[in-house]
């Protein structure tokens, strides 16, 4: 079946098209434009502008993906979109437009949770990479992607019970999974969500938006200079101890007996720290420094609390999912854990590509929604009555 997926939650206004064949995937378009340029000005994203540039671009980008998979609306046998959660006014944009063609071409719909969208990106092989076609904040189109790709996936996992970190600009959860589309939510953040905390922290250094790839950059330099990867990168170790002492932070709630997770405190705890060191912000090597502890903080309660929690629930799989699972130190130390202390499970990762918001993932889990559909017939009629929620609850 050919699935049409639709993405508009934040600030990318995103659409793919995926053909599923005997369970396994091609991903026939994969269209992103980006809004990142137009919100970094204001170091955030400003939903109204949000929703704006969704408007603009939606049909445009539409447009783009059919032309690549080289289909009519015709050949579309589904249509998916998220309905939440995520800034109404840039949801609704995916949602309407969503209806409209369910409406117009006369095809099933199905409103996808963000979060189940990116657990799904899971399930799109890795081993088979498609370049996104990214757009900039006027639209215009800055690398393309060959067409046909992306063979797989039903052989990848269906390995469960499955225990997914899910960590995103808006979302930290701990999740654990019996089965396909069964979801526990066994922790999550009591304040600001991981992604959201890289933000903030970025806009503290000066390090601009969006902050987990800045922060993550802006730490390779520090372990760089102390030699962490120097002899790797061919770079020379410092020869001097910098005068400062190496920033320490705190692990919030790393030792608490739940599988929750807390990360305001941390951000605040870097404030304090910049606060009383506001002259060495000038040192670049004080910065990386602070990026680098920021981060491996980070990583330290994000991976000791997916392991304590493995232990308890003893899942087959290990899943990370959302914005900030395309971190390398998130991906590779989480990796080494499992490998290290649940060494009969499996650890799956998503395609950096499939990472950050997309439409691939809408549609993949579209495809499973639609399987486990018993009233497949009805889904024509989803166009009168698909609900939009800014605070769309996962089940
Ligand atoms: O899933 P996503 O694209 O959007 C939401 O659903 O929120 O996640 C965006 C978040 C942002 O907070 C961004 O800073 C973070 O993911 N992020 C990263 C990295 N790339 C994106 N955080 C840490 N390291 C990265 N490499
Ligand atoms: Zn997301």
């Amino acid at each position: 079946m050919i699935i049409l997926g639709i993405e508009t939650s934040c600030d990318e206004t995103a659409c793919a098209i995926l053909e599923e064949k005997n369970g396994s995937f091609s991903v026939l378009a994969n269209i992103v434009s980006s809004q990142i340029a137009l919100h970094s000005a204001w170091g955030g994203v400003v939903p109204n502008l949000a929703a704006r540039e969704h408007l603009k671009n939606i049909l445009p980008v539409i447009n783009e993906a059919l032309k690549k998979a080289k289909l009519s609306s015709s050949e579309i046998d589904l249509i998916t979109v998220t309905n939440g959660p995520g800034l109404i006014p840039a949801l609704l944009i995916g949602v309407e437009t969503a209806k409209t063609l369910s409406y117009l071409w006369q095809k099933p719909l199905l409103g996808i949770h963000h979060i189940e969208g990116h657990i799904y990106a899971n399930f799109i092989d890795s081993s088979t990479t498609l370049s996104l076609i990214r757009r900039g904040a006027g639209g215009e189109v800055k690398s393309a992607s060959s067409a046909r790709l992306a063979k797989a996936m039903a052989k990848r996992a269906d390995k469960f019970p499955v225990l997914c970190l899910v960590v995103s600009g808006g979302h930290t959860q701990l999740i654990f999974m019996k089965k396909h589309l069964h979801y526990e939510i066994i922790g999550e953040t009591q304040d600001d969500a991981v992604g959201e905390a890289f933000d903030k922290v970025a806009r503290i250094l000066g390090l601009g938006y969006p902050g987990g790839p800045a922060i993550s950059a802006t730490a390779e330099m520090a372990a760089d200079k102390r030699g962490l990867n120097a002899e790797k990168r061919g770079l020379k170790k410092l020869s001097s101890e910098p005068a400062w002492q190496l920033p320490k932070l705190p692990r919030p709630m790393i030792n608490s007996k739940d599988f929750n997770f807390s990360f305001s405190g941390l951000k605040t705890a870097v404030l304090y720290l910049v606060k009383k060191n506001e002259k060495l912000l000038s040192d670049k090597n004080f910065v990386s420094a602070v990026c680098q502890e920021f981060q491996q903080a980070v990583c330290d309660v994000l991976i000791s609390k997916t392991i304590r929690a493995a232990k308890k629930y003893n899942p087959q799989t290990i899943m990370l999912a959302g914005g900030v699972s395309a971190n390398t130190q998130l991906r590779q130390q989480l990796g080494a854990s499992v490998k290290d202390e649940l060494p009969h499970a499996l650890y799956m990762i998503p395609d950096i590509s499939y990472s950050v918001d997309n439409a691939v993932m809408i549609a993949v889990a579209g495809f499973f929604r639609y399987k486990s559909e018993k009233n497949k017939k009805g889904l024509r009629d989803n166009w009168k009555k698909l609900a939009t929620s800014a605070n769309l609850k996962l089940k």
